[in-house]
């Protein structure tokens, strides 16, 4: 006899990152950023290292002062967490479990998928039209057992963006008993204007989600932060642990959030390089969703074309991701990452193309 693990979570798979066959290899695979964080995180950082004998403040007092202040948001919302797939982890356990449907979208980001697997919650998908989020999909798609509608804004794998206006429509129409969670691991990356999403945190039916993984370059810090209402965050805190976020992630943190210079420097120049590989491939007949994240979903004529591309960028040093776990299987999503080896990739699926290696 041995030790069992709960029948739900032997009948699951493990959350799958990008295979990267040897760290060595560029990698383009998991939209980290193609720059390191603000010399000031940095600096922040290594200070901090020295206070690592003491416990981290477990209410990010100071982050959360620095994310009020600069993203014009209720202090009183904010909760931070270690990245933001533990709040979306936390936000599942809670209010979520056997019986109970998480409903998403076709190619939402799939670790929501497994937060709710976890817990032996229901995983419902609604469909995307053109790669991108349809709240009347969502709508026709919701049942009585729908407790929490996720919607990833702009959406990752597809890199799309809907308008603020949709999600608007989206809460209005949800009943009240469902819990709306947005995600905006990606929103310094779209110049909409946030505060009418931000707002919607305040009725006590909406979590919108942030993460400093993306345009902060903190992917290795483990930050996120949300917006929750005072008994929605009662409920997370409990789910939480307490000291979640290190003392070292927390000063990087700050220093991060204050440098908006930095930050805004950094999406602006990874915009740039998306947008010449976007036109460039675009020009040599790739087809390419418009994009407003650090990455770029690419599509090939078929699964077959993606194995050829795939096997030739990791012959080159070039990790890209697969999407089989997505069903896109005629699909790869590549991540911005430095001009020089965007170049060298762009070259290499330029060149395929012109030769119809496939
Ligand atoms: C849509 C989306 N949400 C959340 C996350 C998780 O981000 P974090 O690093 O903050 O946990 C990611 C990471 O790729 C993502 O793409």
């Amino acid at each position: 006899m041995t030790p069992k693990a709960n029948a739900h979570i032997e009948a699951m798979s493990a959350f799958a990152l990008a295979n990267f066959g040897g760290y060595d290899q560029a990698t383009l695979a998991q939209n980290e950023s193609a720059f390191p964080p603000s010399p000031q995180a940095i600096e922040a950082g290594r200070d901090a290292v020295a206070r690592s004998h003491l416990y981290p403040d477990p209410d990010w007092t100071l982050l959360k002062d620095a994310i009020a202040l600069i993203y014009r948001v209720e202090r009183g919302l904010i909760l931070c967490g270690a990245g933001s797939m533990d709040l979306i982890a936390c936000t599942i356990a809670a209010f979520a479990g056997p019986g109970d449907e998480v409903l998403g979208t076709a190619y939402a980001y799939n670790f929501i998928a497994s937060a709710a697997a976890r817990v032996g919650a229901t995983y419902v998908k609604a469909p995307e039209r053109d790669f991108t989020v349809s709240i009347d999909a969502i709508l026709a798609t919701l049942t009585p057992a729908t407790r929490i509608v996720f919607v990833c804004n702009p959406g990752n794998p597809t890199g799309t963006l809907i308008r603020n206006a949709e999600l608007l429509r989206l809460r209005a129409a949800l009943p009240g008993n469902v819990l709306l969670v947005i995600d905006q691991a990606y929103g310094e990356f779209d110049d909409q204007d946030p505060e009418p999403v931000f707002a919607l945190a305040g009725r006590g039916d909406t979590i919108v989600l942030r993460s400093l993984s993306k345009a902060y370059g903190l992917a290795g810090a483990r930050v996120g932060w949300g917006l929750f209402s005072p008994r929605i965050a009662a409920e997370l805190r409990k789910m939480q642990n307490s000291n979640q976020v290190s003392t070292v992630s927390l000063a990087m943190a700050l220093a991060a959030v204050e440098d908006q210079a930095y930050m805004r420097a950094t999406v602006a120049r990874t915009a740039e390089i998306r947008d010449r590989f976007v036109r460039d491939l675009r020009a040599a007949g790739y087809a390419v969703p418009e994009s407003r994240t650090n990455f770029v979903l690419v599509r090939f004529p078929d699964a077959a074309a993606v194995e050829t591309a795939d096997k030739t960028l990791r012959g080159a040093g070039i990790v890209v991701r697969g999407l089989n776990g997505y069903g896109l299987t005629d699909c790869l999503r590549v991540t911005i990452g430095p001009q020089e080896i965007m170049g060298r990739t762009l070259q290499i699926l330029t060149s395929m193309r012109g030769r119809r290696c496939w």
